[in-house]
């Protein structure tokens, strides 16, 4: 142990990032840029090819700071996988998506594991980072670390510390995020916040590897929840004719006591739509009903049903029927600016108006051609985002605030938009109509 805190003081502790992802990636650069030597395990050949050709396949992290870290020599993403051994720490950045049923998915974190105990060896230190619910650490990464026969903390640590990323904001970073860590038992904490402590600002310790795993549920939780909430008083109003959007805006005037979240054709992203679950489900192996979850996810995954039906009514009202409408998407993105799609609710959207026989493209400059998902393949390409493409439609459906959508020019001549977002405004020469959803 007392070698560990030595070599990572001195910086000749190598850390191992397993999971070169949206969380992986940048956690790997702030490493780096603390003076250590990274190794960034994926089990993608081609993430593992652009990270030693010094480039970067996520467009918000950009090429020039993975070229800037792999050029002063100390990032690699090797392909070997028993250059583990080589790690005095071991970060695990791996998926945790939920099953067909909404159950977890603990099947990367549990190879993951299998894979490290393979190459554990005395004097390592292992982080899970990937979001789970409480217990994880302790009852699925443990044991197989144990397995081998060595033991925590005499020969190795075990920590958990969640990840929080928001991608695209431009004020804060994976340096400037305090991060939380909690241990299996005291040596293993120690050991981690010294870790951190040398990459980003501020460290916070928690008694426990539980504490730690449930703070970052409880982060997600209360995002899903408010976000529910707004969801629903937007259809509330909507009903009673007021603005949501102008709601929100006087109740932020309030200076204490409130915290504005805004309505959206649904959640997105590998966060608010799926973490809640692993509390819920975990929650009912202790006989406890998370009903605020439950809640949360039933009114938050409708909000791509509510907006294809506000597109229909208000096509209705136009005298055409949804039925081959020609529609228009903007934004695959789950949110403004970025290139990630995933859980998306631009898919749902586009697949439900399809149901009813629309037929939909998209525009999104992030994604030229559509990829395949988990749950969705819609097979299309974007449209040019242009006022001469726009116009040749029906209606426009506006599902992501990308800065690209806001300039009023695209809409001068657009007979119908639905704006999800807030982000087109009234002008005299167009849309013809605008409805909010
Ligand atoms: N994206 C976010 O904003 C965010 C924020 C906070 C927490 N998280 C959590 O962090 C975790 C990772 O999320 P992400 O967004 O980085 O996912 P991601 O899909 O972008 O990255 C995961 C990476 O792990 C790789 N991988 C899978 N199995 C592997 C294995 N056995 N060995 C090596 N690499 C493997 C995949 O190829 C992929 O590149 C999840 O638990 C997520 O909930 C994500």
């Amino acid at each position: 142990m007392s070698t560990l805190l030595e070599r990572i003081h001195s910086r000749a502790a190598v850390v191992g990032i397993i999971g070169q992802g949206y969380v992986g990636l940048p956690l790997a650069l702030v490493f780096e840029a603390a003076g250590f030597c990274v190794l960034g395990f994926d089990v993608d050949p081609l993430k593992v090819e652009a990270l030693n050709r010094g480039e970067s396949y996520i467009k918000h992290i950009g090429s020039e700071r993975v070229a800037a870290a792999g050029g002063r020599g100390r990032v690699t993403a090797p392909a070997d996988i028993d250059r583990r051994r080589d790690c005095d720490a071991v970060l695990i950045c791996v998926p945790t998506p939920l099953g067909r049923h909404r159950e977890p998915d603990l099947s990367y974190i549990q190879s993951t594991a299998r894979e490290i105990a393979r190459r554990l060896r005395p004097g390592q230190l292992v982080v899970l980072e990937s979001t789970t619910y409480p217990g994880t650490t302790e009852e699925e990464v443990l044991p197989v670390l144990a397995s081998t026969g060595l033991g925590c903390p005499e020969d190795f640590l075990l920590a958990f510390s969640p990840e929080r990323e928001d991608p695209g904001n431009a004020r804060f970073s994976t340096r400037t995020i305090p991060k939380v860590v909690g241990g299996v038992n005291p040596a293993s904490t120690e050991a981690a916040v010294a870790l951190y402590g040398t990459a980003v600002e501020r460290v916070v310790p928690v008694t426990s590897a539980r504490v730690a795993e449930s703070c970052k549920l409880l982060e997600n939780v209360y995002r899903s929840i408010n976000i529910a909430l707004v969801n629903e008083l937007k259809m509330t109003f909507d009903r009673m004719g007021i603005d949501i959007w102008e709601v929100i805006e006087a109740a932020k005037t309030k200076p204490f006591g409130f915290t504005p979240f805004y309505p959206g054709p649904g959640l997105g992203g590998h966060c608010i739509p799926l973490d809640p679950f692993y509390l819920s489900w975990k929650a009912a192996e202790h006989g406890i009903w998370t009903r605020f979850i439950e809640l949360a996810g039933e009114i938050n995954t409708s909000m791509p049903r509510w907006v294809v039906q506000k597109v229909m009514h208000a096509l209705n009202e136009e005298g055409k029927s949804a039925r081959a409408a020609r529609i228009l998407v903007l934004g695959l993105s789950y949110k403004e600016d970025i290139d990630d799609d995933r859980e998306s609710p631009s898919y749902e959207i586009i697949e439900l108006l399809q149901e009813v026989g629309a037929r939909v493209d998209y525009c999104d400059p992030y994604f030229p051609v559509a990829r395949p998902g988990r749950k969705h393949d819609i097979g299309l390409r974007s449209v040019a985002c242009s006022a001469e493409v726009f116009a040749t439609y029906d209606a426009l459906v506006v599902a992501t605030a990308h800065a690209r959508f806001k300039d009023p020019a695209l809409y001068r001549r657009v007979p119908l938009v639905v704006d999800t977002r807030n982000i087109v405004r009234e002008h005299p020469e167009g849309p013809r109509r605008l409805v909010k959803a």
